[in-house]
């Protein structure tokens, strides 16, 4: 699936974002897309350029639901590119340094011009998605359009509630399954059905799509949580600290504070009373998650949540090869390394 959209979207996303030789925000889009080093020379490599998840689903529900993915192009390197606008803004949030296997934006330029590179990331997924006039109906353009917003608006809701849950201890796991839902499954689930919408009005089949779309977003992100302690950095590219240092309520995190008593409970109590935890801090969280269970109980919800997103693929009509490959992609979206 992936590889099938990849030059498609890599045209689109080239059309999208001007090359402004010099301009020094284009440098930090650049940098950030994993196109260019940080001098602006070009130096495309594939590690550093996401894996496109979003565009491709994209892309994907088009084709699946006998659209014509070229006609989505546009509107998935739009989604490309909100994502990529809410990574570059989620790094200073979350005080991330590495991404992708390389420094973040601000990490590097510091975060007002990562705030400017952020928002001019945002701009030109506005644009973007404007360019699919030209390849669907002008009331179909204005609809995908309004279906992006939509989804990222929900999306900053979830960004705002996930650094909410900073200060508190106890989230509940409705609570905690709310903010994934917009901080992670609203783009996702619009990324599906923007790319539906691309090749048909018919509203059962949407909302369908919407479900699966729903079912998948909350996949990735408990895998995200699981993969934020206990992947592999080399693997993943990011840090594996650093939700534990800035007291993320990611689900391993809000399964402890449901499940620990006694000394684990008051242990836990006392670290997340603090700003930040530091290495040995680290250590010790580690040390309960080990205690309580909480890469197995993760790993059950994943399951749970799989589940759930194969009920979901399992009411759609799609062609024999396409439900093949959304039945891969629950599997990759549960079990991936990166
Ligand atoms: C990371 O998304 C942010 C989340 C919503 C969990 P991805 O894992 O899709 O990031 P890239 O684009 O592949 O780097
Ligand atoms: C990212 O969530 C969600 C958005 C950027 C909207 P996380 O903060 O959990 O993702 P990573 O782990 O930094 O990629
Ligand atoms: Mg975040
Ligand atoms: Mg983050």
């Amino acid at each position: 699936m992936f590889d099938r959209y990849r030059e498609h979207l890599e045209a689109a996303l080239a059309d999208a974002v001007p090359a402004l030789q010099w301009h020094p925000v284009n440098i930090l889009l650049r940098y950030h897309l994993g196109w260019s080093d940080h001098d602006g020379v070009p130096s495309p490599t594939p590690a550093s350029q996401g894996k496109a998840l979003r565009p491709t689903l994209c892309m994907f529900a088009c084709d699946a639901l006998r659209g014509e993915p070229a006609h989505a192009a546009p509107a998935a390197a739009a989604l490309e590119l909100i994502h990529n606008f809410s990574l570059v803004h989620d790094d200073i949030q979350d005080q991330g340094l590495e991404r992708r296997h390389q420094p973040t934006v601000w990490a590097l330029w510091g975060t007002p011009r990562a705030l400017v590179a952020g928002d001019a990331m945002q701009s030109l997924g506005d644009l973007a998605i404007l360019h699919c006039d030209g390849a669907v109906a002008s009331d179909t353009a204005v609809r995908v359009s309004q279906l992006l917003t939509q989804s990222y608006v929900e999306m900053i809701e979830g960004q705002c509630r996930d650094l909410q849950f900073e200060q508190r201890e106890t989230i509940g796991t409705d609570e905690y399954l709310d903010m994934i839902a917009l901080k992670t499954g609203a783009l996702i689930r619009s990324s599906l059905v923007i790319g539906a919408t691309v090749a048909t009005h018919e509203a059962d089949t949407i909302d369908g799509v919407a479900r699966f779309g729903r079912a998948i977003g909350r996949l990735f992100q408990i895998r995200d949580d699981y993969l934020g302690i206990w992947g592999d950095e080399a693997i993943t590219g990011k840090s594996t600290d650093s939700d534990i240092v800035q007291r993320k309520k990611s689900y391993p995190i809000v399964y402890a504070f449901q499940q620990a008593d006694g000394a684990n409970r008051n242990e836990l109590l006392r670290l997340y009373s603090q700003e930040t935890l530091d290495e040995g801090n680290v250590d010790r969280v580690l040390d309960i998650l080990d205690d309580i269970g909480a890469a197995a109980q993760t790993d059950y919800l994943t399951e749970i949540t799989a589940q759930e997103a194969r009920a979901a693929l399992s009411t759609l009509e799609l062609p024999p090869w396409a439900a093949d490959d959304a039945g891969q992609l629950i599997d990759f979206m549960a079990y991936r390394l990166f």
